[in-house]
């Protein structure tokens, strides 16, 4: 028999033999407890948040997907594997977001010592505390938003501009992160335009690299594709005119600017990096993933929230009305400022309700068993096991209620406090749990709020296509267009 032959064989009965011995106590699609291939699939159908929500439904809140994978969403699991003083490391599935295979950055690295050394240097320039005019960046960046819109946007009584917002949110989006860390914007907004065909190339490699994350053999092949200097071409690189390599070229430009002895210090995120002495060479990478971290999420929970706002009409007038009379009444200043947000309680519970129904990330992130196995919910899991984390499960459990897959602000003003207290300890980990908590939430927060308040105090925003208002890929993230909107002018507005 040819040894390729035999390899075959045993490769397939060591597979039968893992299916009935490893996990074989865990319930999932009969597929899954031989190959990989259930999860890819999942991936292809550009819909995985669904297939992840009805695979725990239909299994169990523990869930086999995989011959050494499960699936979970519930929210004890969740803060057993992510808490601060777990033993549960990252797993090979974030190998597949390294710009460069040899380099992890802040939100790849998986040796939980030189992550935390990290973390702790980054932490204070994602959140804001070592920049300067941090609010004031975002205003000014959604009053340029504002102006395009006012000027090109806008529909009048008897016209209609079908305006695409799902480019325009997340143009908005990279400049503003593009501001906060170089200290100034691309000029996506300005120019309304896809500079560097940076959005093109995330929406053609993510859904590639995303199922990288599940067949990590890949990741090992790049990593030695890599060493070959001609072949390395394939890798985004700082000369490149377009795509990933452009904005990494612009990263190493600002770099190279600030070396100049004549350089005045900028307080900008990429300012603070280097005051907390992050090393040089990790920077470039670092900016590109924080625009591509920062933005996509953002965006998607953007546009997510405003299509379920317009496509409920009571829920549209009540949040309106709230605006206008904060406006009317001097409640809010304009633009509202950070410290104001919070006056607007029903703005707040719009917010939390959709960041709860449409996650911006249901890719699995997958945790491993720490060695030696642990119990989770009684059951013992063998060492090296990988748990995936099933985000949109985990914010349509019960703890929300009867109907926790609508949209219903309600719920948030509703609850009595014990009640609103465990929605509140299963929400928060939308943003993940101990030491790989996101470090932007304060930027999310307070940009969702603010484009909220800013577009409903000036405008009314239908969709011009109700049938089929946008078209929304799931890989994980999202690769969301097609969102066409009518916007007119408010008649309170002043
Ligand atoms: C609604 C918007 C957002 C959501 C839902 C979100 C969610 C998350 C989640 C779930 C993680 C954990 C990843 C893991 O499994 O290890 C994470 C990490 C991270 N996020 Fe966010 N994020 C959002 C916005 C942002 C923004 C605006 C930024 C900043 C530009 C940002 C920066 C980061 C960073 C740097 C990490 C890595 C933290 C670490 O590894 O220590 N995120 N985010």
């Amino acid at each position: 028999m040819p040894a390729n032959c035999l390899s075959e064989w045993l490769t397939a009965a060591a597979s039968v033999y893992t299916a009935h011995t490893h996990l074989h106590g865990f319930p999932g699609p009969r597929l899954a407890a031989y190959t990989r291939l259930w999860m890819v699939e999942a991936l292809r159908s550009e819909k995985c948040s669904t297939w992840y929500l009805e695979t725990n439904e239909r299994y169990g809140p523990l869930a086999r997907i995989g011959p050494n994978n499960l699936l979970t969403s519930d929210p004890e699991v969740f803060r057993q594997v992510l808490g601060a003083r777990s033993k549960y490391e990252r797993g090979t599935w974030f190998d597949c977001l390294r710009l460069d295979p040899h380099r992890a950055n802040l939100i790849t690295e998986r040796d939980r010592i030189v992550h935390n050394q990290l973390r702790a240097k980054m932490a204070a320039g994602y959140d804001g505390k070592d920049v300067e005019n941090f609010e004031s960046t975002i205003d000014e960046n959604l009053a340029c938003w504002l102006r395009y819109v006012d000027r090109h946007g806008l529909s009048a009584v008897n016209t209609t501009v079908e305006f695409d917002i799902a480019r325009s949110i997340q143009w908005l989006l990279f400049d503003m992160i593009c501001r906060l860390c170089l200290g100034e914007p691309v000029g996506f907004v300005e120019d309304h335009k896809d500079h560097y065909h940076f959005q093109k190339t995330l929406e053609e490699r993510l859904p590639v690299v995303e199922k990288f994350a599940v067949m990590t053999e890949v990741n090992s092949w790049i990593r030695f594709i890599s060493m070959i200097p001609f072949l390395r071409r394939v890798l985004p690189s700082s000369r490149d005119q377009d795509g990933i390599g452009a904005v990494l070229g612009l990263a190493e430009t600002s770099l190279k600017q600030r070396q100049r002895p004549d350089y005045k210090p900028r307080k900008d995120i990429l300012g603070s990096w280097l005051r907390h002495d992050v090393n040089q060479s990790l920077l470039p990478s670092e900016i590109t993933i924080a625009l591509f971290a920062g933005s996509d999420t953002t965006a998607t929970s953007v546009r997510a929230l405003l299509l379920h706002i317009i496509s409920n009409p009571l829920i549209y007038i009540r949040l309106t009305d709230e605006i206008a009379v904060a406006h009317k009444e001097g409640i809010i200043s304009q633009p509202c400022r950070e410290v104001e947000i919070s006056r607007l309680s029903y703005l707040q519970a719009c917010i939390k309700e959709g960041l709860r129904v449409f996650p911006p990330i249901t890719a699995l992130r997958e945790r491993v068993v720490p060695a030696g196995g642990d119990t989770l919910r009684g059951h013992f899991i063998p060492g090296g096991t990988r748990i995936g984390l099933n985000l949109l499960g985990l914010l349509t459990h019960e703890v929300f209620g009867r109907d926790p897959k609508v949209f219903r602000p309600e719920r948030w003003l509703e609850a009595a406090p014990q009640q609103l207290r465990s929605m509140e300890r299963v929400h928060e980990l939308m943003f993940n749990w101990g030491f790989t908590r996101c470090l932007g939430i304060r930027l999310a927060n307070l940009m969702i709020s603010k484009f909220m308040i800013e577009v409903f105090r000036r405008w009314d925003v239908t969709t011009t296509r109700p049938q089929k208002p946008w078209d929304s890929r799931c890989h994980g993230i999202f690769y969301q267009k097609d969102f066409f909107v009518r916007i007119t002018p408010r008649t309170n507005s002043e």
